[in-house]
Formats: structure tokens, sequence, C-alpha cells
């Protein structure tokens, strides 16, 4: 472990709070992660990771070294030097909601001294860190933001379960509402991340990340309908990509999918359509139309599964369907949006038997009606059609191309056979 560097608060234990922390403990900070969920704090402090991409041995080493633990007490906050804030920003009914943004604002800001530095790092619209926390902290604290102490945007990319980019070999955005603050922000993510990419206000590395998750939403969303019509015209839009993907440069490619979930691409870009709507009285058509598309991606996979029984002579009402993966996408446990949700939904008002092969999600997440069963050639064999929804390690896919049972592959990872269909 690097040299003692001082106190670092973590708010929120989450996806993005807890690997935050446990990065800055291992670089050197004493760190303090607070979050409200009594359950998760105690799973924490028995070295139990919440999350994929924390190891139980990691949070030992660093508990018994004295260098991390959770909290659901803000008085933990006492003394800080560093606060990263970074609790859910969702959607309410189609508005942004600030209020974790707001209460846990409130409750850091007693603790706040002179020259401490407080970073957002929540996924949220341009403005938020200066008009909308800045006041919080003030108010509360007596002192103020960018004088008496340190303040900044730092928004997170980690892509969870992502073995290749982690959290430190993702570069890092970051920035502060004047240069003193942005020096303190750099300063301490340059402790333990490779690239720190400074913007020179904090709106800017705002609407940087709301700009990276609305542009992979369009393109999403442009490759989905596009799926569609392929389907329809009997062209293989797997085949087309790969084909377009070879010109080296001036196209991305970007695959079609049952849907899109997870706590970024079904929100993030709602964030930057709803300001836009608010202070410019325009609508985002790019957002609109995107959000459109990947919505109605699982009643386009309904009509897929409806139409390969109806060709089998059977009705999706009293069918077997097993849905192979639950999560938004593959090594995960993460349901949050996650289009398989609503697909169960949708088979279930339709009076299918949903049974359900997802190793990753834990069973409170677990949807209800959906039977759970290992990924295996019996479960295979039991359903009259198997639904894939995303390819987990461990999913032995030769056992869907050799089962007789019929197969719709939303992922176009399935060995081909004629018992295979895909998106
Ligand atoms: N998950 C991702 O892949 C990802 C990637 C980039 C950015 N983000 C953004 O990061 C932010 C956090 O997302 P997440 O996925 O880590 O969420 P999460 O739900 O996994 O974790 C948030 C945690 O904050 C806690 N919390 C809520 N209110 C609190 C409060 N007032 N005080 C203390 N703790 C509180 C919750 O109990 C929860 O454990 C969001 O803005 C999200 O959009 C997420």
């Amino acid at each position: 472990m690097d040299q003692y560097k001082g106190k670092a608060i973590v708010i929120g234990q989450g996806y993005v709070g807890l690997p935050v922390a446990v990065s800055a403990a291992e670089a050197g900070w004493n760190v303090v992660g607070i979050d409200l969920d009594t359950s998760k704090v105690e799973m924490i402090n028995n070295y139990v990771s919440p999350v994929e991409d924390i190891s139980d041995e990691q949070i030992r080493k660093l508990s018994e070294a004295g260098s991390y633990r959770a909290s659901s007490d803000y008085t933990d906050a006492e003394g800080f030097d560093v606060a990263v804030i970074s609790v859910p920003t969702p959607l309410r009914e189609t508005k942004p909601d600030l209020s974790y943004i707001e209460l846990s604002g409130a409750a850091l800001a007693p603790y706040i001294r002179k020259n401490s530095t407080v970073i957002l790092e929540s996924t949220t619209y341009p403005g938020t860190t200066e008009e909308l926390l800045a006041p919080i902290l003030e108010e509360k604290s007596g002192l103020k933001a960018g004088i008496d102490f340190y303040l900044g945007y730092s928004p997170e990319r980690i892509d969870p379960g992502n073995p290749k980019y982690g959290l430190k070999e993702t570069p890092k955005v970051v920035s502060g509402m004047n240069k003193e603050s942005l020096q303190k922000v750099k300063d301490f993510f340059d402790g333990f991340i490779i690239e720190t990419v400074p913007t020179s206000g904090t709106r800017e590395a705002e609407l940087a990340k709301l700009l990276e998750n609305t542009f992979r939403h369009v393109n999403i969303a442009l490759i989905n309908e596009l799926a569609q019509f392929a389907g329809q015209l009997n062209i293989n839009i797997w085949e087309a990509i790969d084909a377009a993907s070879s010109k080296p440069f001036g196209f991305m490619k970007f695959t079609p999918g049952p849907g899109v979930g997870g706590h970024c691409l079904p929100i993030d870009p709602s964030y930057l359509s709803w300001q836009v709507q608010t202070a410019l009285g325009m609508p985002f058509r790019f957002v609109d139309l995107a959000n459109d598309i990947n919505n109605h991606m699982p009643d386009y996979v309904v009509q897929r599964v409806t139409d390969i029984l109806n060709d089998e002579s059977l009705s999706v009402k009293g069918a077997n369907i097993l849905l192979a993966g639950i999560s938004y996408k593959p090594n995960t446990g993460d349901t949050r949006e996650a289009p398989a949700l609503r697909i169960i939904n949708l088979l279930q008002a339709r009076g299918a038997q949903i049974s359900g092969a997802d190793p990753f999600v834990s069973e409170k997440n677990w949807p209800s009606g959906v039977m759970r069963v290992e990924y295996s050639a019996k479960s295979i064999d039991d359903a009259d059609l198997v639904l894939l929804i995303n390819q987990h390690d461990g999913f032995d896919l030769d056992l869907l191309s050799n089962s007789s049972t019929r197969v719709f592959d939303t992922r176009n990872v399935v060995p081909d056979s004629s018992g295979v269909d895909r998106l």
C-alpha cells in the first residue's frame, strides 16, 4: 500500500462508489464508505463484496489493515479531506430525480472544513455541481465553495464486469469549479487512475458523460431498428454489421439486442433531453427516437418468440420458455432496467410458463413468477423454446445448437443449427 494520503469519504457503496473507495484505500487513503443501506454496510464489513468488480479478499485485506470500512453514519465523515459522492440519479416519472444528491450533500456539509475537497461522481445534467450541490454544501457548512473548500465533478465510466478496462485503466474526466478545485480533483484521481482528462469547467465534464451515453444509446437504437427491417427483408443483419466493420475508419460497430438496461443507457440521455426541453423549450429528437426504439425492443422479441412457436403449431399460452440470462448484460447480476424483466412480463401476460437461468442474479433481484433453473442440457430440453438474452461465461452455447429445442438468440452467439433463430 502507498504512503498515507489523508482521510477520504466515498458516499454510496454501489457499482461506482465501492471500486473508488477500494482503489483510494489501496492508494494510501484512509477511506470510509458511507451508505444508508445498512445491510450492504454489514455485508461489506463482513468482507462480502456486493459488486463483481471487487473481491471479498480485497475488502478483507484493506479492512484488516485499517484503511477501509463501511458505515451508515455520517458522523464518520468527521475530519475528511476528500469526499466523493456516488449516489443514484434515477428518473422519477421521466424527470431527473436529484434527491439522493441533495440528501447526501446536506448530510456531508456539516463535516466540510477549510481546504476540504468535494467531488460529485453521479451522472447528471450540466450545472448540477455548481447550481444545485454547491449551495447545499455552502448553506450547511457556512463555507464558500471554490474559496474555502474545493468542489469538482468527475463522471464515472466504470463498465461492471469488463475484464480489460477497470477503474484504473479507463481514462477519467476531471473538472473543478475553478483552477484550484480542478487541481485537487485531478490529484486525487491521479493517485490510482492511469490517465485523467481535465476539462475547463464542471459543465463540460457533466455534458461529456451524457454525450458518451447518448451517443451509445442512439447508435444502438439505429442498429436495433435496422435489425427489425433486415429481418423482414430476409437479410442477415449480423453479416452486414461485420462487413461494414471491416472499414478501418468512419464506422463504429454497434450490435442489436433485446433492449437496453442498467443504470445508464435507459436513463442518462433523458437527463439531457429533460434539460434541453426545460431550458430551451426544444425536444431532443434523437433521444426521443432512441428511447422509443430501444424501449420497444422487448415487444419485438416477444413477437418473434410468438412467431417461432406458431411455426411449431404452439402458442405462447402454456409454452415453457427458458430465458438464458436475466441481467442486462453478460457476467453481471445487475437487473436494473433489464429488458428481460419486460420480456418476462409480456410473456407471462400471454400465459407462458417462464424459467430462468442466471447464476449472477441474486435471490433478492430474482423476478417473481420465474422458476430458477441451472443452465443445463436438461433445462434446455425441458423447454419449448430457449430465449438467449445474454451469454454469461460458463453458458455452453453448443448445448443450445445441439438441442432439439427451438432457440431465439438475441445476441448472435449460438453456433448455427436448424433450430436457431436470431434477432
Ligand atoms: N453502474 C454503472 O455502471 C455506472 C457507470 C457510470 C456512472 N454511474 C452513475 O453513478 C451513480 C451511482 O450509480 P451506482 O450504479 O453505483 O448505484 P448503486 O445503486 O449501485 O449505488 C448507490 C448507493 O448509494 C446509496 N445511497 C443512496 N442514497 C444515499 C445517501 N443519501 N447517503 C449514502 N448512501 C446513499 C445506496 O444505498 C446505494 O448502495 C449514478 O449516478 C449512476 O448513473 C453508474
